[in-house]
């Protein structure tokens, strides 16, 4: 049964249904039946997976009179480039908190990408070196909004908390009813799982249906990722006043982790051109790259099931990675 949303203040961000794509020249290199489910493609400021969150986020924002809206990332964070394009379209002020956590350090990752684009949708762009540092000045930048009298609220990373993962609960319900035009009751769905906002709604969502969820970490190691998702699976079914459902049929794996969050492999390059190659879709290459190196590679799971793979957008991070991105095709420049 598909839990009520009705009465969480939502605004609507995105174009929904995101399409639902039969990719036919993917699925014959791979030797299955592949679909890709669209939200790399559902509209506001370059698209992505965190408009789904940020129509519960900052429905409730909007209920609370807020004006200003604080979140964080790394340098390149892709939640951070659609809230401050949310931000402008409901014209409220938006400040990013950035780490430069990444140990990427060329023109292409520091100014290209999403940060160029933070700034062109008008967000407050504050660049610290570490955790602690980001912790100390968004204890500020709160005490100074609230000192001039504007209501604040403060997004975590990736928008992943159990309100925003009531974005993917949704999605998963809309899959679900594309999946059964299509006859189809039994799948494998593959997702990145980064600061997990985004697997614990398909979680809650995928509840009683026939899905496995394969869930490539892109962010942490998979016993560390595995632990962070049961926890907002659970602030996300308490939210929802349901049961926690059972995680048994949820894989999470590290293996295409590489060494660590937005360093990518030579498979992530392989598995962006084979995409591009076989049906034109861009991927990026710190979430969908290595999700799509760990399909590549066989995922985990029951390799007879139809894979649908969800594109979760991040596409404007590719121009960040440029000069690796043009060596890994042989452009000489
Ligand atoms: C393109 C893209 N895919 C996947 C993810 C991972 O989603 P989540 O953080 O909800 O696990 C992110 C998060 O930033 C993202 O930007």
């Amino acid at each position: 049964m598909v839990p009520d949303l009705s009465h969480f203040p939502r605004l609507p961000l995105g174009l929904w249904p995101t399409p639902l794509e039969e990719a036919p020249r993917l699925g014959e290199a791979l030797g299955r039946r592949v679909l890709v489910k669209r939200d790399d493609i559902n509209g506001l400021g370059g698209g992505g997976n965190k408009l789904r969150k940020l129509e519960f986020l900052l429905g409730q924002a909007r209920e609370d009179g807020v004006a200003t809206v604080i979140t964080f990332g790394a340098l390149q964070t892709n939640h951070g480039r659609q809230t401050a394009a949310a931000a402008a379209k409901l014209g409220m002020r938006c400040i990013l908190v950035l780490t430069a956590s990444v140990p990427r350090n060329g023109v292409a990752y520091r100014e290209s990408g999403n940060v160029v684009l933070d700034h062109l949708f008008g967000a407050e762009v504050h660049v610290c070196e570490s955790a602690g540092e980001a912790g100390e000045l968004t204890d500020s930048l709160v005490a100074a909004e609230t000192a001039a009298g504007r209501e604040t609220m403060v997004i975590p990373m990736g928008g992943s908390a159990g309100l925003g993962a009531l974005g993917y609960v949704a999605a998963a319900a809309e899959l679900d009813a594309q999946l059964g035009e299509l006859g189809i009751t039994r799948a494998r769905v593959v997702a990145p799982l980064g600061s997990a906002g985004t697997a614990a709604g398909l979680v809650v969502g995928a509840a009683g249906l026939d899905w496995l969820l394969d869930l490539p970490s892109v962010f942490r190691p998979a016993d560390q990722a595995r632990q962070r998702l049961m926890e907002l699976v659970a602030e996300t079914a308490e939210l929802l006043g349901v049961d926690s459902p059972s995680m048994e049929r949820v894989m999470v794996s590290d293996r295409a982790l590489g060494e660590g969050y937005g360093v990518p492999t030579p498979q992530v390059w392989e598995a962006l051109a084979l995409f591009a190659r076989t049906e034109g879709i861009i991927l990026d290459p710190v979430y969908t790259g290595k999700a799509a190196a760990h399909l590549l590679a066989g995922g985990d799971g029951d390799s007879e099931l139809p894979v649908v793979f969800i594109h979760t957008g991040g596409s404007p991070g590719l121009f960040a990675y440029q000069p690796e991105l043009a060596a890994a095709l042989g452009v000489d420049s």
